[in-house]
């Protein structure tokens, strides 16, 4: 479709985060059920039921707007997603996973922020302000999401997955283990790991970037 205003661009644009919050509904599922560390699965899990509710909103938009629905792929969102899958046939111990799991996400996250930041201004730009306000709500979920997992990294994940990097391999370095995991497969079963401690300090990633 041609576009030749901030409106057509609007539109793209949020059939783009659309299609965006669809893929998500599928792959968050599978996010949770390969992280082990049980607030992690809980992140992901509490965020899936945003999400949902991150596409009804959008459909509530697309019905103020009069426009049908949307068939659009996000490719941006498909390729995070991809790296996701990629991340989950590594053989890597389980906390190492789960910090690579909460950097994927985070990648995610930031990506929808850009995404509804855009969209909320060209609305309230377009003096749409209920719009505004919806998509408004969207970007305060993805940030507090974003923020949450910044967390569990800093106090848990991130810390065993140094500690994990020095000291006796856990079971979850068995073959085995990378085979049945992987986001691509409806198939697999969650990952378990025994207990963890709370040694070493070295921090890695966005999660520490503030
Ligand atoms: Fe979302
Ligand atoms: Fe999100």
């Amino acid at each position: 479709m041609a576009i030749n205003s901030l409106q057509d661009l609007y539109l793209e644009e949020l059939k783009d985060l659309y299609s965006a919050e669809k893929q998500l509904v599928k792959a968050l599922p599978k996010m949770a059920k390969n992280a082990a560390n049980p607030k992690l699965q809980q992140a992901f899990t509490d965020h899936l039921r945003q999400t949902e509710g991150h596409v009804e909103r959008l459909e509530q938009i697309f019905e103020m707007l009069g426009a049908g629905s949307p068939r659009k792929k996000c490719k941006g969102m498909e390729g995070l997603i991809e790296e996701a899958k990629e991340l989950l046939e590594e053989d890597a111990p389980d906390e190492v996973i789960d910090a690579g799991l909460i950097s994927k996400a985070q990648h995610v996250e930031h990506y929808e922020m850009a995404g509804y930041g855009t969209v909320r201004t060209y609305a309230r730009q377009l003096g749409l302000d209920k719009q505004a306000q919806l998509l408004q709500q969207t970007l305060d979920e993805e940030g507090k999401a974003n923020d949450l997992l910044t967390k569990i990294a800093e106090s848990s994940v991130n810390v065993q997955a140094e500690s994990e990097s020095g000291e006796s391999i856990t079971s979850s370095r068995r073959p085995e283990r990378a085979v049945s995991r992987g986001v691509a497969s409806e198939t697999t079963g969650s990952r378990k790991s025994g207990s963890r401690g709370s040694r070493g300090s070295s921090r890695t990633g966005e999660a520490t970037a503030r």
